[in-house]
């Protein structure tokens, strides 16, 4: 089987390095990957978002199934042109996407279908008549603006005054036009990532994980795509069967009955309160870096997984015991302004999944925010740990930087 992976981060490295142990995968591209999976998978110069060169390559090149990583494409229609050209691809139609794609879509859809989630208000517009409901609710509160922000988008307001200063803020960094806010109940517990294969009403779950979204240890600092992730969960494991019947299976079985059914990775982002899981956001892909913790434990062929779901043949999977670490390292400035450019220490690259790097006289330097992460997967979570950061702080990384506290603390929710 020849596979197209979309995209160019750790999460699609992640995905590659899987696709190798599958004996059923014969080449494995990426477009357009990046230089630290040269020895991975063929890199393919073709950006994520360039659709119908994407077709025309899947189809010159003989791909039997593509998988798209990254959101972006899926909320423009990737699948749907995939789809159109006949060809298998992982991923939901763009109507399906909307979860992710809009934060007021994605709470409508769980009022209708009765998914356990924050109370919310919609507000279009219309700054005014937020603020009215954030007097009226008092704090805290949650300030989203609607739309895809890369994890930017949400203040957590611990005051009234915090909360309009967040309003004023999105109405004014999205414009008159369409700026549309969604007010949120502030949810109290410990946060996990659950993901699934969706394929209309079959859920498959994977492995639970959770990701450490701060940048600095001890949680502070800015929120981020995610500085680190472990998986398993052991002390969270209780939750998944509660959580597949009141937040996946309802999900998968309520895009089917909306007519907008789902294909490819659901990704619920649950904060495990005093009544049970309730969802912070629907993402419609992997997670990163949720993705390069969880696919190391899976035993089971991916891209088998995958064409036996879109058959719709039986799919069971099978799950290493063992736990795996993984650290990001970023570059200096990251989230807000990375500084790029940086050669990265001499670190052998196995059990890396690289990010935002490119290459230059055989070496690496930094690309992007999160350059790359470095995982081991052992026996238990403190050898895990330990296997990772003996790996990095055997290195100087002048220019980059990394949470310590990994799989030492728990992570802390935005405050
Ligand atoms: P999101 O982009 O929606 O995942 O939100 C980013 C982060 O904000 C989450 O990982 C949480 O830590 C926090 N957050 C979002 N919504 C809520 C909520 N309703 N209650 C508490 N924390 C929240
Ligand atoms: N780690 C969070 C995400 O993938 O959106």
């Amino acid at each position: 089987m020849n596979v197209l992976v979309i995209g160019k981060g750790g999460r699609e490295h992640a995905i590659c390095k899987a696709l190798l142990r599958d004996p059923a995968v014969e080449t494995i591209f990426v477009a357009p990957g990046n230089p630290g999976m040269k020895a991975d998978a063929t890199l393919v110069p073709i950006e994520e978002r360039e659709h119908e060169k994407l077709v025309a390559f899947a189809k010159e090149n003989e791909v039997d199934l593509t998988i798209v990583g990254p959101e972006a494409p899926l909320v423009e229609g990737i699948a749907n042109t995939f789809q159109q050209a006949n060809l298998a691809v992982f991923g939901p139609s763009q109507a399906a996407a909307q979860l992710e794609g809009s934060k007021a879509f994605a709470k409508e859809f769980m009022r209708r279908h009765e998914i356990p989630t924050a109370t919310y208000a919609v507000f279009h517009n219309d700054p005014e008549a937020a603020k009215a409901y954030v007097a009226k609710m008092g704090a805290p509160i949650v300030v989203k603006a609607d739309g895809l922000a890369a994890g930017k988008g949400v203040v957590v307001a611990f005051s009234v005054k915090e909360a309009f200063g967040a309003i004023d803020a999105t109405s004014k960094q999205l414009g008159e036009a369409g700026s549309t806010i969604v007010l949120e109940e502030y949810l109290q517990g410990e946060e996990c990532s659950f993901m699934a294969f969706v394929y209309g009403e079959t859920v498959v779950p994977l492995a639970l994980a959770q990701d450490y979204k701060r940048a600095f240890d001890g949680g502070r600092g800015p929120n981020t795509g995610g500085m680190g992730a472990i998986s398993p969960v052991p002390h969270l494991t209780s939750i998944e069967e509660e959580a597949i019947h009141t937040i996946l299976q309802p999900t998968a079985s309520g895009l089917v009955v909306d007519g907008t059914p789902f294909c490819g990775i659901l990704y619920a982002g649950l904060m495990v309160t005093e009544d049970g899981p309730k969802v912070i956001e629907f993402n419609v892909r992997f997670g990163d870096p949720e993705t390069e913790v969880v696919l190391p434990r899976l035993e089971s062929p991916l891209a088998q997984i995958i064409v036996d779901l879109l058959q719709e043949k039986p799919v069971h999977l099978t799950w290493s015991e063992e736990t795996v670490c993984g650290v990001v390292v970023a570059a200096e400035g990251y989230p807000h302004q990375p500084r790029t450019g940086k050669a990265l220490p001499n670190i052998s690259v196995e059990d890396i999944c690289f990010a935002g790097v490119s290459e230059h006289q055989g070496s690496f330097l930094s690309a992007g925010g999160r350059v790359c992460i470095v995982t081991a997967k052992k026996p238990s979570l403190t050898e895990a740990r330990r296997a990772v950061y003996e790996r990095l702080n055997a290195h100087h990384w002048e220019g980059f930087f990394y949470r310590n506290d990994i799989a030492r603390t728990r992570p802390i929710a935005l405050t």
